[in-house]
């Protein structure tokens, strides 16, 4: 069902295909672990990262690894010819040509959608400036079904709703969840419009507050982001709201208990690190599962055998 196809966005996905890739990415998780195989041997992926990333990118180059297949690195743009002037069209029609899928990752919304037009291989977007980031949220739904459930589930999507990817691809799955979900964000990093509109129009419950307080004891997972200080126009509107939330042991004891946190990371400093101990903590976990989730998916659009 997902053979040669690119992943841009949340939107294109069935309740049945986000089903199938978690399923896949269970059953391959002893491989992230580090079982032996060469399930794609012989594959290349790509990647064409023009934004900084740790996770992302090297979960690809683990999934592939662990699975025998070789990963090939465009590197910074400095080092290859976009520092001569090349359009991203060129390069992606030439990188196509020598792997089998390629993962972007660029500042710009609609990048990868750009990219998918020009390449003859599956394009995966890892995140096209403040727009989606689909395979963060692969593996957010495989954490929520592992430590928490994804049935009922009652959610705070907390921290920069306005330029966060993450949370803007998240959403969009939820919705075919039936999540319950509350917005929590400073006035000026609300979640735009046209997705809280999407989400309405398909039945999802969706509140918003800027109280973080009012809602922990009523959710099963508190989804914290960073807010994105790269995307502010003004350094001076950033700093009003760099430290709008900061969870803490003491500020999580009022909570329901089996609450989990999650963050893509990297956090600044909306996380205290003592929180790391308490048993509401997932993040961890949830970055390792980029693993068997990744791999599940590039075995979906590539192949490569049993
Ligand atoms: C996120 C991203 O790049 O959007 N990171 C990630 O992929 N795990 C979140 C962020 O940078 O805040």
């Amino acid at each position: 069902m997902f053979m040669k196809r690119h992943v841009l966005t949340m939107r294109e996905f069935s309740r049945e295909e986000i089903d199938s890739v978690l399923d896949l990415a269970a059953s391959l998780e002893p491989y992230a672990r580090g079982r032996k195989s060469d399930m794609m041997a012989g594959k290349i992926l790509a990647l064409l990262f023009f934004e900084p990333s740790t996770r992302t990118r090297m979960s690809f180059e683990t999934a592939m690894n662990r699975l025998g297949g070789s990963v090939i690195n465009l590197g910074p743009a400095e080092g290859s010819s976009i520092s001569k002037g090349e359009s991203l069209a060129d390069t992606v029609r030439v990188i196509g040509g020598y792997a089998d899928a390629m993962v972007i990752r660029h500042p710009k919304e609609g990048s990868a959608r750009l990219a998918s037009q020009f390449s003859p291989v599956p394009v995966i977007n890892a995140g096209d400036g403040a727009g989606h980031h689909p395979t963060q949220t692969l593996l957010d739904l495989y954490t929520i079904k592992k430590e928490s459930h994804l049935e009922n589930l009652s959610i705070a999507l907390v921290g920069d709703l306005k330029y966060g990817r993450t949370v803007h691809s998240l959403a969009y799955a939820l919705s075919l969840f039936g999540a319950d979900i509350t917005l929590v964000s400073p006035a000026s990093l609300r979640m735009p419009d046209s997705i809280k509109s999407d989400l309405s129009s398909k039945g999802t419950c969706v509140r918003e507050t800027c109280d973080l307080g009012e809602v922990i004891n009523n959710v099963d997972v508190l989804y914290m982001t960073r807010i994105q200080r790269e995307r502010f126009p003004d350094p001076v509107e950033y700093k009003k709201v760099a430290r709008s939330y900061r969870i803490t042991p003491e500020f999580m004891a009022g909570a329901r208990e089996g609450l989990i946190i999650m963050h893509p990371l990297p956090r600044v400093d909306e996380i205290a690190p003592s929180v790391d101990e308490t048993p509401h903590a997932r993040y961890f976990q949830q970055s390792f599962y980029g693993v068997p989730v990744r791999m599940a998916l590039l075995k979906m659009l590539i192949g490569g055998g049993c």
